[in-house]
């Protein structure tokens, strides 16, 4: 154990840095109007009054937002980082200071320590819990299943201290919980369809106003900015493979396209190689793409989707990245066993020595966008956190009628989420006429 109090009321890295946060938590702030109505509503009608949440998420300028929104509604909140590195420790020092947020997190914080803090979260005693990732909700199924040896260090060193009531109690307090991103919510279906779910879950990833902006725009913009914050290198002229043509990879393929690289994609499902192919990208394998490219990205939330067969085909100075959930897209104890040297070569940038030639792993392969950049941008954000704060809600006023499965928030509230937002932006749409709304109802009318 790493000596850290599981009760402590918070453990981050300095306190001091809360003026920083707090300027940068309102600067987001400017950007998250939808959040900013829910929270004036959440104000008003405190529909999270004595609810107590856990919150594993990157610890950044939205996230504080979110936190202070499920603050106005009436909540007492923890939160611990979703990534070892993604955590700002000026945005925790301002929840803790300005907001009796109880944070566990602290940049660069090594692997005991995350799962410390995850300890602590737990610890809190969540009657709902957030998730980015299903890290909370996989280690309450462990416990519940009493599969104590699959449990992290100090996660099972809790457990194993509490009495098999505690544990039961532990678990079932839970009454719900969400999850933000499409890696959580693959764990969380297989959770689901192995029947050992004990509370409902709110896929946030799945709502329209969430993965078709978060995780294509946002991550598009913010996988760029990462790197080249790493690196300071030239997208224009770069030959980039992107892994992955999902919601995220499309965008990155995008935006690398527009600063100017020759983008290839690599994939494993044919209808979205082909959709890559017919947007107009060069479509091959990873074993092909191996040989041609100068900077690598994986957004796939699979793993070893680049390994050893392919960096020892690969450029002297090939750039190598993840932007999917785990660093385990990127077979990296594969590398470490083939390379000669390996050394900090600059922030964020290490090198490998394979053959003679020299392979640059950023930021250990974690989330490229969140340990070298700020993660996405607040306006991008904020679509996503009212899906966050409205599921929270749900889970509240829907308790005790929903099963213990991984549901989606109604599409009505995509609708309202994307009105607010249109309207935020000063952009209108057009409505149907009645006469639109029978048509399109109808067979046998105006044909
Ligand atoms: N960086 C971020 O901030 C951020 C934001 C949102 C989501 N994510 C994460 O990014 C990952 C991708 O999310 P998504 O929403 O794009 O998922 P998605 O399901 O829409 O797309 C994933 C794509 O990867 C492909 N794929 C799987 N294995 C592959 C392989 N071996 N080689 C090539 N392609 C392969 C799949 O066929 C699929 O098309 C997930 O881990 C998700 O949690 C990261």
């Amino acid at each position: 154990m790493t000596g850290i109090a599981l009760d402590a009321p918070h453990h981050i890295l300095d306190l001091t840095l809360a003026d920083e946060g707090k300027r940068r938590t309102e600067w987001a702030e400017r950007s998250m109007p939808v959040l900013r109505q829910i929270r004036a509503r959440f104000a008003a009608e405190r529909p999270l009054a004595g609810r107590r949440l856990s919150c594993c998420l990157h610890v950044t300028t939205e996230t504080a937002n979110l936190m202070i929104t499920l603050r106005a509604a009436g909540a007492e909140v923890a939160l611990c980082a979703s990534n070892p590195l993604s955590t700002q420790d000026d945005v925790a020092a301002h929840l803790v200071r300005d907001h009796g947020v109880h944070v566990y997190a602290i940049k660069g914080e090594d692997h005991e320590t995350y799962y410390t803090h995850l300890a602590q979260a737990l610890a809190f005693g969540p009657d709902l819990t957030q998730d980015d990732g299903a890290d909370l909700v996989g280690a309450l199924m462990m416990t519940a299943l009493g599969r104590l040896e699959d449990l992290s260090g100090p996660i099972r060193a809790m457990v194993e201290a509490m009495s098999a009531e505690e544990r039961t109690a532990m678990v079932s307090r839970v009454k719900g919980s969400t999850e933000e991103t499409t890696t959580g919510v693959i764990r969380l279906k297989a959770m689901a369809k192995e029947g050992i779910l004990r509370f409902p879950i709110l896929a946030v990833n799945d709502s329209r106003t969430k993965h078709m902006f978060d995780n294509r725009y946002g991550t598009g913009q913010s996988t760029l900015d990462g790197i080249i914050r790493a690196t300071n290198m030239l997208i224009a002229g770069s030959t980039t493979v992107v892994a992955g043509y999902g919601w995220c990879g499309r965008g990155l393929a995008m935006r690398a396209r527009g600063a100017g690289a020759t983008v290839i994609v690599t994939e494993v499902d044919a209808v979205a190689a082909l959709e890559a192919k017919m947007d107009g990208f060069e479509v091959m394998t990873m074993a092909e793409a191996a040989t041609r490219g100068d900077l690598f990205c994986t957004l796939t939330g699979n793993m070893h989707v680049i390994r050893p067969e392919h960096f020892a085909v690969m450029k002297d100075g090939a750039i190598i990245c993840n932007s999917g959930h785990f660093n385990i897209e990127l077979d990296l104890e594969g590398l470490a066993a083939m390379s000669s040297a390996r050394s900090d070569v600059r922030d964020f940038v290490e090198e490998f020595v394979v053959n003679g030639r020299r392979i640059l792993v950023l930021a250990e392969g974690r989330l490229i966008n969140l340990a070298a950049a700020e993660g996405h941008p607040a306006s991008v954000m904020d679509m996503s956190f009212a899906n966050q704060a409205l599921a929270a809600e749900y889970l509240v006023r829907h308790a005790g009628t929903l099963e213990n499965a991984v549901h989606r928030l109604p599409p009505e509230v995509d609708t309202e989420i994307a009105t607010l937002k249109m309207a935020a932006m000063g952009a209108a749409f057009d409505v149907l006429t009645p006469e639109q709304t029978k048509y399109l109802a109808s067979w046998d009318s105006g044909t």
